[in-house]
């Protein structure tokens, strides 16, 4: 979570209301986070997929990719796999033609897969209100 909004842990009731706004989205248009599960197991170890980037204005409209993995599942390539399911869920049937994606500059793991799935660095800014240095990188339909 270092990386991630103001770097604090989400306890249960953030976290409930989180999954609630995920759900909600996906009602609301038609695309979402998806639930990642190890095949073979089924044990669910985070999520991937596309939501709107509200917390940086400057970028809107869009539709960004992300991710976020338990850490001892770090490593395996699940993260990329993830995505780039996602990915051609957003290219398809969600029926987007470019998606970008957004990291902590000092996200160098992030950074990783997005070179993997084909995104390009676009610019790099700052979140307004946390101060955060970001990255902004970015991938259209057909590459
Ligand atoms: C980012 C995250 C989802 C990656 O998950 P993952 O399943 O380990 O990712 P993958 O295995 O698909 O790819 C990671 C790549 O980063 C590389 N990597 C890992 N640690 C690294 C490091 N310290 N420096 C550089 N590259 C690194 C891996 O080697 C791999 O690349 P490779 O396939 O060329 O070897 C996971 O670390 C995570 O959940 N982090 C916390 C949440 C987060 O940061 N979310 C994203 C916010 S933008």
């Amino acid at each position: 979570m270092r990386f991630i909004l103001d770097g604090s842990v989400f306890d249960r009731e953030r976290s409930a209301e989180s999954l609630r706004k995920i759900v909600r989205d996906w009602d609301d248009r038609g695309f979402g986070l998806f639930a990642v599960e190890v095949r073979g197991s089924g044990e669910m170890i985070g999520w991937a997929g596309l939501s709107v980037p509200a917390f940086l204005p400057e970028v809107l409209p869009a539709v960004e990719i992300g991710w976020r993995l338990a850490r001892h599942a770090w490593g395996n390539g699940y993260a990329t796999e993830a995505a780039g399911a996602a990915l051609r869920f957003g290219f398809g049937a969600a029926g987007l033609d470019r998606v970008i994606s957004i990291r902590h500059v000092d996200n160098v793991r992030s950074e990783r897969v997005m070179q993997k799935l084909g995104f390009v660095h676009e610019f790099d800014t700052v979140v307004p209100g946390h101060g955060q240095p970001v990255a902004v990188h970015a991938i259209s339909a057909g590459g």
